[in-house]
């Protein structure tokens, strides 16, 4: 289902890995590999409209014409922590693309993110940008880390959560109206403490086992 820049990815593996990662009865090392399956799955749609190129190839029987990827290269782009569990996924499907980090936390009072660490590629500005986490509650985090790729030059940004709240996607969508979005499921609104419902709890403290 496409809703403006909105793609939300109905697809039964996704929805039956998303169960999984939803469900207090999933462990962590349970939870640690639905995500990364998950993520694998999101990858695909993320990268679906990737360029191509013609190129001249010999099979083993004959010359031929086939596609390969051209252009954009892509860099991966994880919010701490949660987004990291996406990132062997992704890197699945496309080895070569660059990784680079940004670090935030919300603070539990006012539910703004404040960022800790940050460390992008230099040409940002060259390359698809695909924004990872698997939350997006009120939106603070991702404007947050879509405000520092554009300004480092980033044109062309994609932002594949897991789980979004109506909030935060219409806070990104109002922030940034070029950027696509990408995620499993809508859900129906945040708690007082900023926490999706139904949701999955805190991704970070379940896939690492903190907390
Ligand atoms: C979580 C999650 C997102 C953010 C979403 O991170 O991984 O980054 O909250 O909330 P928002 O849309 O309201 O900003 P958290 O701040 O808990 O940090 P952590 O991943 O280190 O646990
Ligand atoms: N961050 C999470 O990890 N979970 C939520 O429900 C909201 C923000």
């Amino acid at each position: 289902m496409t809703r403006g820049r909105l793609v939300l990815v109905e697809h039964p593996l996704v929805q039956h890995k998303l169960t999984v990662l939803r469900s207090v009865e999933t462990s962590t090392k349970k939870f640690r590999e639905a995500l990364e399956e998950i993520a694998i799955l999101l990858g695909y749609e993320a990268t679906r409209d990737l360029p191509l190129e013609e190129v001249g190839i010999i099979t083993p029987l004959e010359a031929t014409k086939a596609k390969r990827l051209a252009g954009k290269k892509l860099v991966l782009v994880p919010i701490l922590r949660a987004g990291l569990g996406m990132v062997e996924g992704f890197l699945r499907l496309v080895p070569s693309a660059r990784v680079g980090h940004v670090g935030l936390y919300r603070d539990d009072d006012t539910l703004e993110a404040v960022r800790y660490y940050s460390n992008l590629p230099p040409d940002v500005h060259e390359r698809r940008c695909l924004v990872l986490d698997p939350m997006l509650a009120t939106g603070g985090s991702a404007v947050a880390a879509i405000d520092l790729l554009k300004r480092e030059g980033a044109r062309d940004i994609t932002l594949v959560c897991v789980i979004g709240a109506p909030e935060g996607i219409a806070r990104v969508e109002r922030a940034h109206p070029d950027v696509r979005i990408i995620a499993a499921a809508v859900d129906r609104q945040l708690d007082e403490r900023g926490y999706i419902l139904p949701g999955l709890g805190d991704a970070g403290d379940r896939q690492f086992g903190t907390k």
